[in-house]
């Protein structure tokens, strides 16, 4: 069962260790990285990881990629190694992506994003959703007939990010858009962008009628989010020892290199802190790990 506040697909964020902080405070529905099916397919070793799945639960597995083979190859991988469902990516503004078709892309071509979605749905017994934009820009915005072809196809649910794909990650997401998929649609329909809090969760239930929301930057740092928003009481916590966990997780996954993807995580725990400027620089410049740890524990020590 996909629960009602879900964590978002972001790419370098929602990886394993991230997941795991997130599961201390809950087992709502969470999303992988985008997972290149392309690259999987040539058996990257990076992206093969990102299918080390097995020991999680309630996780869907998000997929980005245009050749309809290895779409099905990951999406069969995935149902194997044990995800409640498949979300193609249809949303995603990097150039890489745009330039062969896939992302944000496959909205200006409905054709080829329905059929996506028929061969991936086709060939699992797993749900199979879709996330995507309003549409390209202000011109172009295609929300509700782009969400209809897909419903067609077969999606079983969609989250639609309230920007087209020239918006970036910039301006305000239109809520108003994503109240239109929801009428013109079936399945469940899932409202993503600016949503960081209990009241702007409720607020985005109540302007679109949707049946779930997706949280994605309001979960940096905030790893309770999702439980917060859902009983509308932020739990207790212990920032330093959340922080000091997250980069063990982060070290054990990665390696030496985890001290780098821990950076911006832990300047996300410090942010509104005073002197976060000053401790964030002082990190960046330091590898040796004994020493970001006291940094961090003399930084956050009695923080909640
Ligand atoms: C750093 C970063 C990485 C992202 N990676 C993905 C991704 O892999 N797949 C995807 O569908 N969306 C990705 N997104 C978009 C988010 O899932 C979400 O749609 C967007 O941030 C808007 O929601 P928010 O306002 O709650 O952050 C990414 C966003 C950010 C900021």
């Amino acid at each position: 069962m996909i629960s009602p506040v879900v964590l978002a697909p972001m790419a370098g964020i929602t990886d394993k260790p991230f997941r795991r902080m997130m599961r201390q405070f809950g087992s709502q529905t969470l999303f992988t990285e985008m997972v290149g099916v392309e690259s999987l397919h040539r058996n990257h070793p990076v992206t093969r990881k990102m299918m080390d799945i097995r020991d999680e639960g309630n996780l869907i597995v998000q997929l980005v990629g245009i050749n309809p083979g290895a779409m099905v190859y990951a999406a069969q991988m995935a149902e194997a190694n044990g995800a409640v469902g498949i979300d193609i990516n249809m949303g995603c503004p990097v150039k890489k992506l745009i330039a062969n078709g896939s992302g944000a892309a496959l909205m200006k071509t409905p054709d080829v994003a329905a059929r996506l979605v028929s061969v991936v749905a086709e060939s699992v017994s797993l749900p199979v959703s879709v996330k995507m934009r309003i549409g390209w820009d202000d011109t172009h915005i295609n929300a509700v007939s782009f969400a209809q072809t897909l419903v067609a196809a077969g999606a079983a649910r969609l989250t639609v990010h309230g920007r087209t794909k020239a918006q970036g990650y910039a301006g305000t997401a239109d809520w108003d858009i994503i109240r239109q998929v929801k009428a013109a649609v079936s399945v469940p329909v899932y409202a993503n962008g600016d949503i960081t809090d209990k009241t702007s969760a409720d607020t985005a239930l109540a302007q679109t009628g949707a049946d779930g929301v997706m949280i994605g930057r309001g979960a940096l740092g905030r790893p309770w989010i999702l439980q917060e928003i859902e009983s509308g009481i932020r739990p207790p916590i212990d920032r330093l020892s959340l922080v000091l966990q997250h980069l063990d997780l982060l070290l054990d996954y990665y390696g030496k290199h985890g001290i780098f993807v821990a950076r911006k995580h832990i300047a996300w725990y410090a942010r509104g802190k005073k002197g976060v400027a000053e401790f964030c620089q002082k990190v960046y410049a330091e590898q040796d790990v004994e020493r970001v740890k006291k940094m961090i524990t003399d930084f956050l020590k009695g923080e909640g």
